[in-house]
């Protein structure tokens, strides 16, 4: 009893002290227009309420769904507004132009920013936590990995973990998302360690990223042993040991691997130094982790529009059954160029990665006092380009929240399609993400039919927005004609 009335004084404290500062900040943070650079004095914050002292508007933002958020402020104050969220002061950017101030022609200005806890549980090291001379040359050298030539030669890598996916969901009922997740782990560990990991060490990764990836997005409460955030900081450093097991294996056998591993552990700058152990470690959980929810978030919106638009699966489905053909009915694999050249596919993918937007907004930090059209942006205030509203506005594309394909056989208007990103950050992953969608789609429409359980149209952020229940869904085999022309038949939502 004593150890909890003390645990509770010292958050009362800490919070008093945090509200104090808050306080004494926001004062600066006023001030900051008058006395910052010549440039910026004089120059107004942008409108927009910072909240409560400490919580701002945290739980308006955490309490609903985000959009209700954003569309609620941006009506009323415009697409540049202030805010404070997670203990933080904010400038939202809802314009393309403005996002691209902040991700592309003054990214110098702004810096990614990730709370230490998180950064502490990926590795202080990855490339995403770093701006300038590290990032660029790291970026380099996963962005070779993640090219067209190692691309090619992970297809059939892509197309096993999907085969196997697909397998092992066969006959069951389960979430979507789960199942995706599965899978993007899968093509995660292919990329990165090749195919030389054994079975066991493999299972090791997979409960320890769990782990981690289930402590990532939970209150930092290092000193409490049974926390989430304390197990998945031990299961951080379990990682880091068995990564370590790994190098010594490769560096003793001579033979340092054709992957994204062994590119990291040739990995040489211009004076010749290598990266360090945990240099490599820190950005092969980062990829990892950057892979991951991401790629299964879409996934799973994928199956659920397509399921939802019988016709448009349809449509689909034969121009996959056409490839399916051409391999000799499945029995030859899939060729990149296969891959490259699915057209009705690949706007599908588009639109759901337009409709989804998975990832709402970047988070930047700016590193100077800014002048973003007349409005001041205060020297460390975080700054956060909205893709989710660009994607949604009609302004950009009719009808945005009609799930519509054909919409992208026109390119849209420059700098208002951003689902990877913009500028020296972009997604150096996009390319395999769209590997893995075209091959998933390609083996479900030709060797399956799945039946979603339940009503989908909720959602749940966590913390991307997938469909609620991550989509319940069984998988059939649809084994014969008449089994996959039933896709067109069901009704949407249908019960098992
Ligand atoms: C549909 C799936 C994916 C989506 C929507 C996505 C989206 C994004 C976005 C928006 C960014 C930029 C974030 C920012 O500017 O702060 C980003 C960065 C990044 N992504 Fe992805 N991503 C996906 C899949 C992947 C995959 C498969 C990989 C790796 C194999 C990957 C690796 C990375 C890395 C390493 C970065 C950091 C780049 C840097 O800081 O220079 N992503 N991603």
């Amino acid at each position: 009893m004593a150890f909890f009335l003390a645990v509770a004084c010292v958050y009362v404290v800490a919070l008093a002290v945090l509200v104090l500062l808050d306080a004494s900040r926001r004062r600066r943070g006023g001030a900051a227009g008058r006395s910052g650079s010549p440039q910026t004095q004089g120059l107004k914050l942008p409108p927009g309420s910072l909240g409560l002292p400490y919580l701002g508007e945290t739980l308006q933002l955490y309490s609903q769904n985000p959009n209700i958020f954003f569309a609620a402020r941006l009506k009323r104050y415009g697409e540049v507004f202030k805010t404070h969220v997670l203990g933080c002061p904010c400038v939202v950017l809802a314009s393309p132009e403005a996002a691209r101030m902040v991700l592309v022609s003054r990214a110098h200005l702004f810096r990614p920013t990730y709370p230490p806890s998180k950064e502490r549980m990926i590795g202080p090291q990855a490339l995403f936590f770093h701006q300038g001379d590290y990032h660029l040359r790291m970026r380099r050298a996963v962005q070779g990995w993640l090219g067209p030539d190692a691309l090619r030669a992970l297809v059939p890598d892509v197309e096993a973990a999907v085969a196997s996916t697909l397998r092992w969901w066969e006959g069951r009922e389960t979430s979507t998302f789960h199942t995706m997740k599965r899978l993007t782990f899968d093509v995660g560990v292919v990329t990165i360690f090749g195919r030389r990991v054994a079975e066991h060490v493999k299972e090791e990764l997979r409960r320890n990223y769990f782990i981690v990836e289930n402590g990532y997005n939970s209150f930092p409460i290092p000193v409490v042993p049974w926390t989430r955030y304390s197990q998945a900081i031990k299961a951080r450093q379990r990682l880091g040991a068995i990564l370590s097991g790994i190098l010594s294996e490769r560096r003793a056998l001579g033979d340092l691997g054709d992957d994204l591993l062994g590119t990291l552990m040739r990995y040489r700058d211009d004076g010749g130094t290598a990266l360090s152990d945990d240099q490599v470690a820190d950005n092969v959980l980062g990829v990892l982790f950057a892979a991951q929810d991401t790629t299964a978030s879409v996934l799973t919106w994928i199956l659920k529009y397509l399921h939802d638009n019988p016709k448009l699966l349809e449509a689909v489905k034969a121009e996959q059954m056409a490839v399916y053909e051409e391999n000799d009915g499945g029995r030859l694999p899939l060729t990149w160029a296969q891959t490259r050249t699915m057209p009705i596919t690949n706007l599908v993918i588009l639109e759901s990665l337009r409709l989804a937007s998975i990832i709402t907004f970047a988070f930047r930090e700016a590193v100077e006092d800014v002048d973003y059209e007349g409005f001041l942006i205060p020297k460390g205030w975080k700054v956060m380009p909205l893709f989710r509203n660009i994607h949604h506005s009609p302004e950009f594309f009719q009808d945005p929240q009609k799930f519509d394909p054909s919409r992208f056989m026109v390119a849209p208007k420059p700098g208002t399609f951003l689902p990877f990103g913009s500028g020296v950050h972009a997604c150096p992953g996009n390319d395999l993400a769209k590997l893995e969608m075209v091959v998933l789609v390609h083996r479900l429409v030709t060797n399956y039919r799945w039946q979603v359980i339940g009503s989908s149209d909720d959602v749940t952020y966590s913390p991307f927005p997938v469909p609620k229940r991550g989509l319940r869904a069984r998988l059939l085999r649809a084994t014969t004609a008449g089994a996959a022309e039933d896709y067109g038949r069901r009704a949407p939502a249908a019960a098992a």
